[in-house]
């Protein structure tokens, strides 16, 4: 949670440095062949295992997931969902435990006061909040975790691909 809101970058985590997330996110945004295509931050301990348990029992759910394990929702820098944005990612998922549930006791509180303030960045630089999402899952609740991907999927069909807001403000203006 502290790497992830060093001012300074000067908390280093090893085998989950910055660069290493950053090169996955570019990596997941490369190639875009469908949409809306979504990169979906999952914590180790219960996100990453229900999307798993989601799989293994045959839950059926949207494949427009790229999906990057971290080991906890708190570790997920608002630099990763920005440099997902700009390589193209329709949407972006940040999904860690249960509140209250968190395998380092408060991360995921401190990870959702991140997400809320960067969902207000979002509005002020132009791109709609509602393509950042955020979900706090246990690893039992599979059928949960494939049914919110459907409705996140919908979502942002309504909303179009990534840039269309910019391109209606500027149509208006
Ligand atoms: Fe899952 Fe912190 S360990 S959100």
């Amino acid at each position: 949670a502290c790497s992830a809101s060093c001012p300074t970058d000067a908390i280093l985590m090893h085998n989950s440095t910055d660069e290493q997330i950053l090169a996955q996110v570019r990596a997941a945004t490369e190639m875009k062949s469908e949409f809306p295509l979504i990169v979906a931050f999952l914590c180790n301990w219960c996100s990453y295992t229900c999307a798993d348990l989601a799989g293994v029992s045959r839950i059926q759910y949207p494949t427009n997931l790229r999906v990057i394990r971290v080991m906890c929702a708190g570790r997920v820098d608002p630099e990763f969902v920005l440099e997902a944005f700009k390589g193209g990612a329709d949407g972006v998922l940040v999904a860690g435990c249960r509140l209250g549930e968190c395998h380092y006791i408060f991360a995921n509180y401190s990870a959702k006061k991140r997400m809320e303030v960067l969902q207000g960045v979002l509005e002020d630089i132009g791109i709609d909040p509602h393509r950042l999402k955020v979900e706090w899952i246990s690893a039992a609740e599979g059928e949960r975790f494939a049914r919110s991907i459907e409705s996140f999927v919908d979502e942002l069909k309504e909303i179009g691909p990534i840039g269309s807001e910019l391109l209606e403000g500027h149509n208006d203006g």
